[in-house]
């Protein structure tokens, strides 16, 4: 399973990058104004510290408008991967950026099997299920999860499971159990999925231990 992370702030991408355990980014219009910073350059800041595919999304919603601004964020680099929303605009331009511009497309604000099997169609690189907002309705978020990679399997998509709109290090279990291809997370769900209680007393028992045996290593 892959670990993107969910966010705009360069810092902590820095950081989980540093740790080696990313794979990817995602970002969104709210979490580039959360960052303070201007598209192009914290996109073109990412892209300089992580090397795999980083989600800029487009915010026309109108399909040659979208493909215009698909160009200028291919522009930034060559692993920004173009997000598009799940509308029939959408779907129209992530067919053209995946055929003609021989780019990632991340199809995104997906909330039913039926849109996901259309994005699929459009020949998506990535499928953004938002399991977190469906959740927040009084809907099982990751029955979707489910639903998609029985219909992808059924069918032999290619189109990977992006699961987004990810709140806790529960849905990261849930999504790796149902066999999604990708989890993206905020940074601080990421890095909490290696807490554990008994890690800490283990550790805290160890090193006592240790520190009685009077002993150095190196
Ligand atoms: C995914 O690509 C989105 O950026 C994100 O996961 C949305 O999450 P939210 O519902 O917490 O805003």
């Amino acid at each position: 399973m892959k670990f993107f992370v969910d966010t705009a702030d360069v810092k902590d991408i820095r950081e989980l990058n540093d740790l080696g355990l990313l794979d990817g980014v995602t970002t969104n219009p709210s979490l580039i104004l959360k960052s303070g910073g201007k598209i192009a350059e914290v996109t073109k800041q990412i892209c300089d510290i992580v090397k795999g595919p980083v989600s800029a999304e487009v915010t026309a919603t109108e399909y040659s408008e979208m493909m215009q601004q698909a160009k200028v964020l291919a522009k930034i680099a060559d692993n920004v991967c173009i997000k598009v929303p799940l509308t029939l605009d959408g779907l129209k331009a992530c067919k053209t950026i995946r055929t003609e511009m021989n780019r990632l497309v991340n199809v995104t604000l997906c909330f039913s099997a039926n849109q996901a099997l259309l994005a699929a169609k459009a020949g998506a690189s990535f499928i953004s299920p938002f399991v977190g907002r469906i959740d927040d309705i009084g809907i099982d978020g990751m029955e979707l999860i489910q639903e998609i990679r029985q219909i992808y399997d059924n069918y032999d998509f290619q189109t990977e499971i992006l699961v987004a709109s990810v709140r806790t290090v529960n849905h990261v279990k849930q999504a790796a159990l149902i066999g999604a291809d990708v989890v993206t997370a905020p940074p601080a769900t990421l890095k909490a999925l290696v807490n554990h209680p008994l890690t800490d007393k283990g550790l805290a028992a160890f090193l006592a231990d240790w520190a009685k045996t009077g002993q150095s290593i190196g």
